[in-house]
Formats: C-alpha cells, structure tokens, sequence
C-alpha cells in the first residue's frame, strides 16, 4: 500500500510530475479567491512556492496578475511548467533555503499544502521533531528573505490554528492572522506580514494548546 511518507520525497515528486499535468491539492483558487484577492493589488510580483500541477498561477494570471513566479523543487516539473506556460517565471528550488531567489523580490509569497507534504513523516501534531522545526524556521527565514518590506506571506493549509499559528509564530519578523474558508471540510488561509507586529489576540488564544510547536531548539 502506498504511504504519505512518499510526500516527502523529491524523487515521488518528479516520477508524478513526468505524466501529472494538473492537480489540485485541497481546492481551488475559487474557494478562497475572496480571500486573498483583496490582500494582492494587480501589480503585485506573486512566488507561488510548492506549486506543483496546480492551476492557481493560471487562474489568477487570468484574474489580472501578471508577475508569477512559479517555484518547486522538481525539476521535471519547473520543464514541464516553462514548456506549458512560458508567459510566467518557473525556478527550480527548495523552499527550505529558496536560494535561487532573490532577497526582496517579491510582494506575495504563497503556498498551498507544500508545508504540510514536509511535514508528513511527524510521528504526531503534538510533539513536533527538532528536524520539522528547523525545517520550518528556514522555511520562513527564507520566505522573509525573499520577501519585499511589508511584503505578505499567504499559506493555504488544513492545518488546525492550534498546531499551525504557533509554527508560524516562531519567525518574529512578520505579523499572523488567520482566515477559514470550506462548507463541510474546514480550511485555513494563514496571512502574514513581513514588519507587522504579532497579534496578541491570536498568538495568545493559539498559542496555550500545542506549545511545542514553539519550542525552542
Ligand atoms: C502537496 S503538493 C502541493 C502542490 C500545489 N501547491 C497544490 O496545492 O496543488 C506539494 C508540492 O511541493 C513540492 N515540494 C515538496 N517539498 C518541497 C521543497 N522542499 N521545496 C520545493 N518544493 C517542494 C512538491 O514537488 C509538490 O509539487
């Protein structure tokens, strides 16, 4: 029987890649367009990082936005991509350094479920490894990085607030709010703003239950 534990892995991601041409995990942009559209004006240069097959880039590309940059560490895919949509940027790259972007590109930074593909081999939501908090911390360094002044951090997840506010709490540069979008299966859109301060509120109400995800290492 096939594994999640698969997700982790770079080499399962390329094998789907070479005949996977559309995919998309926990739902489209139509589902939360409400959301994030209203955060992104027009001219906004926008890194879709863990893009996979999905369509995302494509439906807001056809909503008016017209600087994306596509990112993924399978190479397969970022051909496959550049061949298939040659109108937006593709570079291969893994989001826990993204060291083939450049510091202070980009005014958005999005991912949808690439966080939670890392994150499949924890053994439980409650006691997170050393290894997944580091990875997390160079997963948002990075995305700080990369991240113009008062650029916005956009997560689509279905991690429950009380295990994914805290993890995004452990990078100190960026403020955390928190949106929910879905009618029978709930989902979260986790927006954070490079220079903006915590919000107390949230950080206090998600902080109490799963404290080990702000451990520190
Ligand atoms: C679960 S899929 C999500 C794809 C897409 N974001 C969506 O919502 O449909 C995870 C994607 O992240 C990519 N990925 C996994 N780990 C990565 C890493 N460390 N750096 C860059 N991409 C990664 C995989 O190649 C895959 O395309």
């Amino acid at each position: 029987m096939e594994s999640n534990t698969q997700y982790a892995r770079m080499d399962y991601w390329d094998k789907r890649f070479e005949t996977e041409k559309n995919f998309e995990w926990l739902s489209g942009l139509e589902a939360f367009q409400h959301i994030v559209t209203p955060l992104i004006p027009k001219s906004s240069s926008i890194a879709h990082i863990g893009c996979g097959s999905s369509q995302v880039s494509m439906q807001l590309w056809n909503l008016g936005y017209k600087n994306i940059t596509n990112v993924d560490y399978s190479k397969v895919l970022i051909e496959n991509g550049r061949l298939e949509h040659p109108y937006m940027e593709w570079i291969a790259d893994d989001i826990t350094t993204l060291a083939n972007c450049e510091s202070s590109s980009f005014d958005v930074v999005l991912e949808k479920a690439t966080i939670e593909a890392i994150l499949v081999t924890e053994k439980s939501a409650w006691e997170p490894s050393d290894s997944a908090l580091q990875n997390l911390e160079n997963i948002f360094s990075s995305i700080c990085r990369v991240l113009k002044p008062n650029g916005i951090f956009i997560s689509v997840s279905f991690t429950q607030p009380h295990f994914r506010v805290p993890a995004l709490l452990r990078e100190k540069n960026w403020s955390v709010e928190m949106f929910e979008f879905g009618e029978s299966f709930h989902y979260y859109v986790y927006v954070c703003r490079k220079g903006a301060a915590a919000n107390k509120e949230l950080a206090d109400r998600y902080s109490s239950i799963a404290k080990s995800w702000l451990r520190p290492l």
